[in-house]
């Protein structure tokens, strides 16, 4: 995207998905401070009580931005206060088959080699420090330990369910929900409880599961064991655990989808992604726009589209959910540069945009 450069941009800021890594926030604050307040209560420095909470809303809401941005903030920009690890999962898969082994594997595959490889490095560190003289490690922990001391083997075991590693506790092939419930929070529980007398290596574990509503395409017993799956490995994790699932979906759809004894265990109302009203849209398009920009220019908030355009394209907007509102700004940008010889310190007036929006039909 070079064209919107020469109009100040550092790349499209009206993208259709977010960017890979999210690093501003223009949305909602009240949703904002919603998620900071799950994410930073499970940590052991604070409640550490487990979250499970569910992000619903429209197509384009923005719960994808939500998961990566928090991501992004645990992983890398408030990574030293928050000492924790955010696993961000894009979509829950429904091939071969929907369950908790395929999730376990995403899990496992996107953490990857080299992660394996710190963690038991970290773990080794850890069991240095003096502590009960029987100590007693998990099944995971030993995994960990040998895949420190130069088997490679481990990391195919636990990334792809073969081959099974002896004398590990671990002693069958990852094959079931059964044995990637027990696999995972095994591991959860390497990164979160302190070893000995050591701390925990990580305050927490995050886990935000993007696009969940495929589920539904997936048959009753299938929906069934994935939702029996989750309880029981939410039920292993009181502490230190925040499970976030996002579903594009009508709210009201919920009950639906989510059994009961499922919902009954989440630990607060789901986060709802809202279409915005028009104050609102305008000042998420204000602060959205101020993100993109390189020349901070005294062309006014919305340059280059005068105050006008802006109300014109909102109120020709049938709904205001971010990836509609920006679908239109940037037919009008990009028809206003094309056809209209729009120049760089130009603006684009209320009538240009107008006719712009009624040649399209919207
Ligand atoms: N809080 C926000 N700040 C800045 N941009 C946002 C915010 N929320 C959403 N957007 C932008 O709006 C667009 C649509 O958002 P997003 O893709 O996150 O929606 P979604 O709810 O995940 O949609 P879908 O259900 O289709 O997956 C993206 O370009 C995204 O970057
Ligand atoms: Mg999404």
């Amino acid at each position: 995207m070079t064209r919107l450069n020469a109009y100040g941009f550092r790349g499209n800021p009206f993208p259709l998905t977010p960017e890979e890594t999210v690093t501003h926030w223009a949305g909602r604050k009240d949703i904002r401070h919603r998620m900071r307040d799950i994410v930073s209560s499970v940590l052991a420095t604070d409640t550490g009580l487990s979250e499970f909470v569910l992000l619903v809303g429209p197509y384009g809401g923005g719960k994808t931005h939500a998961m990566r941005y928090f991501s992004n903030l645990i992983n890398e920009t408030e990574k030293e206060s928050f000492k924790a690890l955010a696993i961000y999962i894009p979509k829950l898969q429904v091939s071969p088959e929907i369950g908790f082994l395929s999730l376990y594997f995403q899990i496992a595959r996107r953490l990857g080699y080299s992660f394996f490889k710190e963690l038991g490095r970290k773990v080794r560190e850890n069991t240095k420090v003096p502590g009960p003289l029987d100590r007693d490690f998990s099944p995971m922990i030993r995994l960990l330990l040998e895949l420190e001391a130069g088997n490679d083997k481990v990391f195919d075991y636990l990334s792809d369910g073969k081959p099974v590693i002896e004398a590990s506790g671990f002693d069958r092939p990852i094959d079931s929900d059964f044995m990637a419930i027990w696999a995972l929070s095994d591991l959860i529980g390497a990164m979160t409880v302190p070893i000995g007398n050591a701390g925990p290596i990580y305050n927490a574990v995050h886990l935000f599961v993007d696009d969940m509503e495929d589920i539904i395409k997936a048959n009753s017993a299938e929906q069934l064991g994935f939702w029996q799956s989750i309880r029981d490995f939410f039920d292993r994790h009181p502490y230190r655990l925040a499970l976030l699932l996002a579903f594009s979906a009508d709210a009201a759809l919920l009950e639906a989808i989510v059994p009961e004894a499922v919902a009954e265990r989440m630990s607060r109302p789901p986060l709802i992604f809202r279409a915005l009203d028009k104050a609102e849209a305008r000042a998420f398009l204000e602060a959205h726009m101020k993100a993109f920009r390189v020349r901070d220019e005294a062309l006014g908030p919305f340059h280059p589209f005068t105050e006008e355009a802006v109300d014109v394209i909102l109120d020709r907007t049938d709904s205001l959910i971010p990836r509609k509102m920006f679908r239109n700004f940037r037919a009008v940008i990009e028809r206003a540069i094309q056809r209209e010889g729009l120049a760089p310190d130009e603006a684009i007036s209320r009538a240009m945009a107008d006719q712009i929006m009624v040649s399209m039909g919207i």
